[in-house]
């Protein structure tokens, strides 16, 4: 199954999925430091938008909104979520913006389909250009070195008369810039189980090539990754939150 299949096949349960996130902690967590380090501006484009929830939030905290995907199922569901915002179908390693923003953002590492570093190049190149004076770009990262192959997040939710478990881990297998995101979902009701597992191929990148590939562009700045505080990276950890002003 492709990358894309998998949302396409499964966008119906997507947000079950992600049930366990906090979306609003998130869009306003990126909102303030947009506040902070942005130009006051409240255009925003969400790359990799998936079924909306960011825009849902920005949107209630006065943002124009503008989601970008390459799944148009994911899209469809972003639409009916959020009926006020303009959503678009593409790449965001190619996309041509029809208008400039204030704000771009990338969730849920979503930057990391990319796929490999000359895609990483093009979609920053993209965004750099997308982005009206002053403009902030803000994603959240996974460092390759930092990866913890045994390490997975599980949680299991009900809905219409089912329990969906869904599980989901990083590997990278220590060397070049491929990692792999895992995933599985099962879905259990009273008669039967059904299984779906999937690996999506990822770039794979240490934070420090990351910031080099970033700041002939933009001012870097990188925080811990917790959106109810704003912490600088300390260097050591491997999730993070990338926070790119527009040079
Ligand atoms: C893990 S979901 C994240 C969705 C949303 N940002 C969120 O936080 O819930 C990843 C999304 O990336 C989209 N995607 C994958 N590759 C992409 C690409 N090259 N350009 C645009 N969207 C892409 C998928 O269709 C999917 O909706």
């Amino acid at each position: 199954m492709s990358d894309n299949a998998l949302y396409t096949d499964l966008s119906g349960y997507y947000d079950l999925l992600c049930a366990d996130i906090s979306y609003q902690a998130q869009s306003h967590g990126v909102h303030r430091l947009n506040q902070i380090f942005g130009n006051g501006g409240k255009q925003l484009l969400d790359l990799a938008c998936g079924t909306g929830p960011h825009i849902q939030h920005f949107y209630g905290q006065g943002y124009e909104c503008t989601g970008l995907d390459i799944n148009q199922p994911m899209l469809d569901l972003a639409q009916q979520r959020c009926p006020e915002a303009h959503f678009q179908l593409g790449n965001m390693c190619a996309f041509e913006a029809p208008q400039t923003y204030d704000l771009i953002t990338c969730f849920l590492y979503s930057i990391h389909y990319s796929g490999d570093r000359q895609s990483l190049q093009s979609c920053i190149q993209s965004v750099h250009k997308a982005l009206k004076t002053g403009g902030v770009f803000c994603f959240n990262s996974v460092d390759k070195n930092h990866i913890d192959n045994r390490l997975s997040a599980k949680h299991s939710v009900e809905h219409d008369g089912s329990v969906f478990s869904f599980g989901s881990s990083w590997y990278y297998h220590g060397e070049g810039e491929k990692q792999t995101l895992k995933l599985s979902i099962e879905k259990t009701d009273a008669e039967k189980t059904q299984r779906w597992t999937d690996e999506h191929p990822m770039v794979a990148l240490s934070f420090i090539a990351l910031q080099t590939l970033l700041s002939p562009y933009f001012d870097v700045h990188i925080f811990e990754h917790e959106y109810e505080k704003i912490v600088s990276w300390n260097a050591l950890s491997g999730n993070a939150i990338f926070l790119c002003v527009k040079k």
